[in-house]
């Protein structure tokens, strides 16, 4: 069936593995990428894709109620997965106006333009869907607790039934209240209510995930994995935040990809599904396995740059621990991760050793000519 579907946020990290998926599976659907193109934002994450005859690149901000009225209006547009976002809490830290404005007035913004315009239409919703991305940190910060004394990480079942490591008894589950602490995760917060608000108030079809920490290839060198693979390779510093003691749960983008594909296509209305690969990692044991690991695949001593590992100033509300259950999205919809950690993780420090000129790119900004170069300020 013939569809319109605007993917905000196609030119970040998660959008661009989003829009790859969709361009290349469903050639009969008409992919729009809105994007404001920030910092984050990355045309060259899509060279691959761009002269497809099903994709169209727009340059528009999310806040930018008319001109996502009349996009709606020009193309027809029957669905929004929306990825956009200010996402780097460090950054949030420093500037909340900016992830307020985009994260909250950004998601308003989306939703009303969809409602004027849905609403103007015969079929009104029928057949339409606004699918909002967010975040486990919505949930807080989870414990380090054990079960009798044992020292975690300790194996665990599941609800879905599977044997995983973990650092705690507790997990994030769909029912668990908001309690936010980050002013990224506050505004998440927040647009996730808006979103839920439009179904409750206007009957919108809208669907909200929530997904634990992604990597995998074309990550803004900010976060985590790619600054430290990078910063491996040219010998320098590993700022480690505090004892490096805190917990996170990390997923494979592309396994993302593919669960926002099953929900946008299979999720109920009005429904959470939490999405994660129930694979927690302590950063410091991460940094390790990122050391060895790039220092393997460079020809290096393996464990030779553990000296570049520098402990700092913790940041500030850091959260200790991020678990998802995702049972119910295995259980009602059938998702599952299709990679192990280990695996995940040498394909992503192959990739960003492989891709230097990409890396240099984004660290020299560079790639923020791409757009002209491309599309002539169009
Ligand atoms: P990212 O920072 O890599 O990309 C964000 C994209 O949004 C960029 O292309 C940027 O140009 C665009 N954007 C920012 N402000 C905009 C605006 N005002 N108008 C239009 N476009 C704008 O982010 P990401 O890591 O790919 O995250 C994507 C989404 O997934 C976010 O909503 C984030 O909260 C959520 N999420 C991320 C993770 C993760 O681990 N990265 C995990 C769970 C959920
Ligand atoms: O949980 C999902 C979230 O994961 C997403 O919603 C966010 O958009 C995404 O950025 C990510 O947030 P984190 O804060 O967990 O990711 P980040 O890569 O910034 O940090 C991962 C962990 O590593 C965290 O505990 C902080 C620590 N860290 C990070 C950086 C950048 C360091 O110790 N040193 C660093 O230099």
């Amino acid at each position: 069936m013939k569809k319109t579907i605007v993917i905000t946020g196609g030119a970040g990290f998660i959008g661009s593995h989003v829009v790859r998926l969709f361009v290349n599976k469903y050639p009969e659907y008409r992919i729009i990428n809105l994007d404001k193109l920030t910092y984050a934002g990355n045309l060259a994450n899509l060279k691959d894709i761009e002269d497809k005859p099903n994709y169209r690149f727009v340059r528009m901000d999310i806040c930018d109620f008319e001109g996502i009225y009349k996009l709606m209006q020009d193309e027809h547009v029957d669905g929004i997965i929306h990825l956009a976002a200010e996402s780097h809490v460090d950054r949030s830290i420093k500037d909340p106006f900016t992830f307020a404005q985009t994260n909250v007035m950004g998601t308003l913004s989306l939703l009303q333009a969809a409602k004027a315009y849905w609403e103007s239409l015969p079929e009104k919703y029928e057949g339409k869907r606004f699918y909002h991305i967010s975040t486990d940190e919505v949930y807080g910060a989870l414990e380090m607790t054990h079960p009798d004394g044992i020292e975690p990480p300790f194996s665990t079942k599941a609800s879905s039934g599977k044997h995983h490591l973990a650092y705690g008894e507790k997990f994030f589950t769909e029912e668990l209240k908001y309690q936010p602490h980050s002013p990224y995760s506050a505004a998440k917060a927040s647009s996730d209510h808006f979103v839920r608000a439009f179904h409750d108030t206007f009957g919108m079809p809208t669907i909200v995930t929530n997904c634990s920490n992604n990597y995998g290839p074309y990550q803004f060198p900010e976060k985590l994995i790619p600054l430290f693979i990078n910063n491996i390779r040219h010998r320098k510093a590993l700022p480690v935040y505090g004892k490096g003691e805190n917990v996170r749960d990390w997923l494979y983008v592309e396994d993302h990809a593919r669960a926002i594909d099953t929900i946008f296509h299979k999720g109920k209305i009005a429904e959470t599904y939490n999405i994660g690969g129930f694979n927690e990692w302590k950063n410091i044991d991460i940094i390790k396995v990122l050391i060895n690991t790039v220092d393997r695949l460079l020809g290096r001593p393996e464990g030779q740059d553990m000296d570049l590992i520098t402990y700092v100033t913790d940041r500030a509300g850091h959260d200790l621990r991020y678990a998802i259950d995702s049972s119910k999205l295995q259980k009602e919809l059938g998702w599952e991760p299709s990679l192990q950690f280990e695996e995940g993780i040498e394909k992503t420090v192959r990739w960003y050793l492989d891709n230097q000129e990409w890396m240099d790119n984004v660290t020299s900004g560079d790639y923020q000519n791409y757009y002209e170069s491309m599309y002539g300020g169009r």
